[in-house]
């Protein structure tokens, strides 16, 4: 049987997914039950808005929302949701992401978008703060996340480069 979803990925535009992609790979990777949607704030504002509206009630725990440039989506869920929404700014053509960046990580007081790094590390801190999240109401889940970090460190403390290139 299909799990529910229990964080939703909205992006702007299809061409953000080759970057966001590394989110639902973590997803993916701890069994976390996703959905992935393209929805845009200024091209599908209706659309954008109503499924922040409707996100709770159908179960999701967290929104992320990544978009690029004038990068005003994660704002826009985050207005009509009071889920946690988490930002990932998509690099731009012009200005490498920086827009995308300051309009996310800018949002005025009273409504938080909780902002990650740029591109594809963004996507996948935004996909392990969701699941550190989860997890805090998930013991089996805590266990798959205190693993992954304790492999990731004995990786970082394998490389023990002797002779400098
Ligand atoms: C934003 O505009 C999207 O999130 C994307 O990062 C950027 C460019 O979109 P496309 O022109 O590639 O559809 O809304």
């Amino acid at each position: 049987m299909k799990q529910q979803p229990l964080v939703g990925i909205v992006m702007g535009s299809d061409s953000d997914w080759p970057l966001l992609r590394a989110a639902a790979v973590v997803f993916k990777d701890f069994g976390v039950a996703y959905e992935a949607r393209v929805l845009s704030a200024h091209r599908t504002p209706d659309a954008a808005l109503e499924y922040a509206a409707s996100a709770a009630g159908r179960g999701l725990k967290l929104l992320i929302g990544a978009a690029g440039g004038a990068a005003h989506l994660a704002g826009v869920l985050a207005a009509k949701t009071e889920l946690p929404v988490l930002g990932v700014p998509m690099p731009s053509k012009h200005l490498q992401g920086l827009d995308s960046l300051l309009s996310m990580v800018q949002m005025p007081a009273g409504i938080p978008v909780a902002t990650f790094a740029v591109g594809e590390a963004g996507a996948t801190n935004a996909a392990l703060f969701a699941v550190a999240t989860l997890a805090l109401g998930d013991a089996a889940l805590a266990k798959k996340l205190a693993a992954f970090r304790e492999r990731q460190a004995e990786k970082v403390l394998a490389k023990n480069i002797t002779d400098l290139p």
